[in-house]
């Protein structure tokens, strides 16, 4: 199984948006997914179907000895599972900070070791913040993404982001790559045009070729809880979804190949 966190420090960039899609591209191609709704709000157990408080959640897994099997919810989506998250969330990670007792930061990646093998994928949908389940997600993490919106506040918010990631690299997790920026809801605009020129120049981003072009049908997607690909399969952003997710797994195969030629 390998673990996508879709971060960034700032809100309204599409994390979430970009873990469903994404999420749906690889279930489309066979792969099976789990997805994990790292933030309180609880987005994507909504979109998924799978928000509530009768069942356990992220919290729990972050509290208790519980396995990731014991907290995973089915879909109405083929090849999808989902850990749902709600504002149990919140008292947890405070909770965990107090909690001296067990380690703090590898609680994720134990649960998720027990499923390791009935996933290709796990991408994690992460609030805007650093947090004891961010740290957690990122401590799990193969690969880290970073989805941008391009307006003034864009790029401390990444180098900022980029700076954590890589602490908790070095203190927690070898093996934590930073896969990209993912230029969002872009639209053809002199600030759009700039902010990704400057993006691209700037070789610590990384940035991902495709963009993921504004439309409206994305709006609409998360009132229907559909995929964009399934609410609007021809939209600019169904196509981008596709194309992103396959440039993320062509870097990821280029990269085990160079790894294997050391
Ligand atoms: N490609 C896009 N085109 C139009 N609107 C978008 C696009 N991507 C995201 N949005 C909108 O931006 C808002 C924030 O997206 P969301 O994924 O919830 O951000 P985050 O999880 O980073 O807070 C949502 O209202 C969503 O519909
Ligand atoms: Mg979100």
């Amino acid at each position: 199984m390998r673990i996508i966190n879709i971060c960034n420090l700032k809100g309204g960039v599409a994390k979430t948006i970009t873990s469903v899609n994404m999420a749906y591209v690889l279930a489309t191609m066979g792969k099976k997914v789990l997805v994990i709704d790292n933030d309180k709000q609880g987005n994507t157990s909504k979109f998924f179907g799978v928000y509530g408080y009768e069942k356990p959640s992220l919290a729990e897994i972050m509290l208790t000895k519980n396995t990731a099997e014991d907290v995973i919810q089915k879909t109405t989506r083929e090849n999808i599972d989902v850990i749902p998250a709600n504002m149990n969330l919140l008292t947890a990670n405070r909770n965990v900070m107090l909690d001296l007792n067990s380690p703090q930061q590898t609680r994720l990646k134990k649960a998720l070791a027990a499923v390791a093998e009935q996933y290709d994928f796990c991408i994690i949908d992460n609030a805007p913040d650093i947090n004891m389940s961010v740290i957690n997600a990122l401590t799990a993490g193969d690969d880290y993404i970073i989805p941008v919106k391009i307006d003034r506040f864009t790029f401390d918010g990444v180098d900022v982001m980029i700076e954590q990631a890589e602490q908790i690299r070095e203190n927690f997790n070898e093996k934590l790559r930073f896969r990209g920026c993912l230029v969002t809801s872009f639209r053809k605009n002199d600030v759009n045009r700039q902010g990704q020129e400057y993006l691209q120049e700037a070789s610590r981003y990384k940035l991902f070729e495709t963009h993921i072009r504004w439309t409206e049908k994305v709006d609409e997607s998360t009132f229907t809880c559909e995929p964009v690909m399934v609410h609007s399969p021809r939209c600019g952003a169904a196509r981008d979804y596709k194309a992103f997710t396959a440039e993320y797994l062509k870097s990821v195969s280029d990269s085990d190949t160079k790894g294997a030629e050391k």
